[in-house]
């Protein structure tokens, strides 16, 4: 498989999660006409279905390189604000995974932008559609869990491994999940997610690992890799 199947829809929603996907004309578009009538419009009706398929996949499979060597078979896995599961699905595809949970929000905001946001008000994404692309991608529908962050039913589980690539501590603060992750994590869970503050978790865990690096992002970020909350 090297590419995903998508519909408009889901199309749309991989292009607004992931804004490199937009093509040059895209993003003059957004840039002439704004954030609302690109979110609502052009990001829908502009875009090349199969173009944006093989290139979420791509881009998809490269983040999964950065995670490999943390996944392993039989895992609880969280994930956390991953838009449609492009990351999930390509695990599906490669570990005999036990169960994907997911923590995401169901609207999409009318101007969606992307920087960091202390009331985290944004949200990109649609609670059906995640499961639609999981199913659709051959993620086994009982193997799928997804809570609404803004009905703060959490599962209660504990994680072998969470992720939140661009999302926690990229667009809003770590504290927001602090507590809930420290109940379900254990010493061996890892946590993996973007932050432009990756010093910050050093009196948060006992270790600390740097797995990528991005300069090219609006943010420079780093991916990191904690485990063991301190008490
Ligand atoms: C930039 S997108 C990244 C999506 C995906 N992880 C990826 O790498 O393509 C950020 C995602 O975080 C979600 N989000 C925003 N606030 C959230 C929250 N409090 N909890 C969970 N997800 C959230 C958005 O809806 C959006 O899908």
């Amino acid at each position: 498989m090297e590419s995903f199947k998508l519909d408009r829809k889901l199309a749309q929603l991989a292009l607004l999660q992931r804004i490199e996907l937009a093509s040059a004309i895209q993003k003059k578009v957004r840039k002439l006409f704004g954030r609302y009538l690109f979110s609502k419009i052009f990001s829908k009706y502009t875009i090349n279905i199969n173009k944006i398929s093989k290139s979420y996949y791509n881009i998809m499979y490269s983040e999964y390189l950065t995670i490999k060597k943390y996944l392993g078979a039989s895992q609880n896995i969280l994930s956390i604000g991953a838009g449609i599961g492009g990351l999930e699905a390509i695990i599906n595809n490669n570990f005999n995974i036990k169960n994907f949970f997911f923590i995401e929000r169901d609207f999409i905001s009318s101007k969606v932008k992307y920087g960091w946001d202390n009331e985290n008000n944004e949200a990109y994404n649609k609670l059906n559609e995640l499961e639609n692309f999981l199913v659709s991608n051959h993620v086994e529908k009982s193997k799928i869990t997804i809570e609404n962050f803004d009905k703060k039913n959490f599962p209660q589980v504990k994680f072998n491994l969470i992720t939140s690539l661009y999302s926690l501590d990229f667009h809003y603060d770590f504290e927001t999940y602090r507590d809930y992750l420290s109940e379900v994590s254990d010493d061996k869970t890892v946590l993996i997610f973007d932050t432009i503050r990756a010093d910050y978790f050093k009196d948060i865990f006992e270790d600390i690992s740097i797995i990528k690096e991005d300069n090219n992002t609006l943010h420079k970020s780093k991916r990191i890799a904690c485990r063991k909350f301190k008490n």
